[in-house]
Parts: structure tokens; C-alpha cells; sequence
């Protein structure tokens, strides 16, 4: 009789061993499954995702140079639509009446046919700015 017991003891402890873990690693993928895409981050308080959305960037900010390789030179290389061509200085001077903050302003908000941040839309204002500072040699 013990030795039946034992037998079918066995068995039923794996099982329900078993059970359980099968169990808990069904919660973890369905906890895994609920969590949220994305987080929203309120001014002043401590943001989860910020270093990760850093790392994804790169972190540093772009020099105006990879800026302009990417977004600006295709309009203000050869000067298309009446776009200030890269170094004529004079033509950027000419623009320039309240200096780069009045230039930094209309890359921007865009101008005619200047897009609105001349088509870089994650760039900060520091990087437009760089950019055209280089563009523009001022
Ligand atoms: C689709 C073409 C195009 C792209 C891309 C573009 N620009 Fe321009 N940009 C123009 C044109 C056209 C003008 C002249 C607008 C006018 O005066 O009517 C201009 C003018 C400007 C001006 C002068 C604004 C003023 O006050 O007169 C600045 C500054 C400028 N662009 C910066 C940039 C920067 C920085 C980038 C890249 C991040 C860029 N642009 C990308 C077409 C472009």
C-alpha cells in the first residue's frame, strides 16, 4: 500500500510543480504582452525612457555639418527654388538683417518654399543653427 502511494505521489507532485511554473511564466508573457509602447513624461519629474530614447539618437547632439549633409544640401547646394547657396555669404548677409536668431526664426517656422526646419524635424535649435551657421559662414 506505501508503495502505491509513493508512486502515485510522485507523479503528482511534478505535476504540480509543473502547474505552477507553466503558470508563472504564462503571467510574466502575458505581463510582458500588457506592457505599454511608450510612456508619457510630465515636466519636472524624472523621465524613464529619456536615456534610452538618447542611446537610440546617439546622444550627442549633430554637428551642422551632418546636418546639412542630410537635410539642407539638397536645396542649399545648388541653390534650387532661390535657396542661399552654401558659403555665398553675400547672399546670406543680405537675409540676415536681425542676425542668425533672425535666420535660426525662419528656418524654423520655413519660409515660401523653405520647409519648416528645412525637412529636419527632430532637429534641435542648436543644430539648425549650427547648420546655418555653416551655410552661411556668420
Ligand atoms: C526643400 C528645399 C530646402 C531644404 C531641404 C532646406 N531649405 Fe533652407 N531654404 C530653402 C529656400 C527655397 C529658401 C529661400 C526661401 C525664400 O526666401 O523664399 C531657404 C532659406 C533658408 C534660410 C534663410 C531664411 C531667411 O530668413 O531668409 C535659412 C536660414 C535656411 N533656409 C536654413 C535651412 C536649414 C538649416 C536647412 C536644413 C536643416 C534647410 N534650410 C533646408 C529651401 C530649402
Amino acid at each position: 500500500m506505501n508503495l502505491i502511494k509513493k508512486i502515485l505521489i510522485a507523479p503528482a507532485a511534478v505535476l504540480a510543480l509543473w502547474a505552477v511554473t507553466a503558470q508563472a511564466t504564462t503571467d510574466e508573457a502575458i505581463a510582458e504582452r500588457l506592457k505599454p509602447v511608450g510612456e508619457v513624461c510630465v515636466m519636472g519629474e524624472e523621465c524613464k525612457g529619456v536615456g534610452a530614447v538618447a542611446a537610440a539618437t546617439g546622444g550627442a547632439p549633430r554637428t551642422g555639418d551632418d546636418i546639412i549633409a542630410k537635410h539642407c544640401g539638397a536645396c542649399h547646394t545648388p541653390g534650387v527654388l532661390g535657396a542661399p547657396k552654401i558659403g555665398d555669404s553675400a547672399a546670406w548677409k543680405a537675409r540676415a538683417t536681425n542676425g542668425v536668431d533672425g535666420l535660426l526664426a525662419h528656418a524654423i517656422s520655413g519660409l515660401n518654399a523653405m520647409p519648416p526646419k528645412g525637412t529636419c524635424a527632430d532637429c534641435s535649435d542648436d543644430e539648425l543653427r549650427a547648420a546655418i551657421q555653416k551655410m552661411s559662414g556668420l
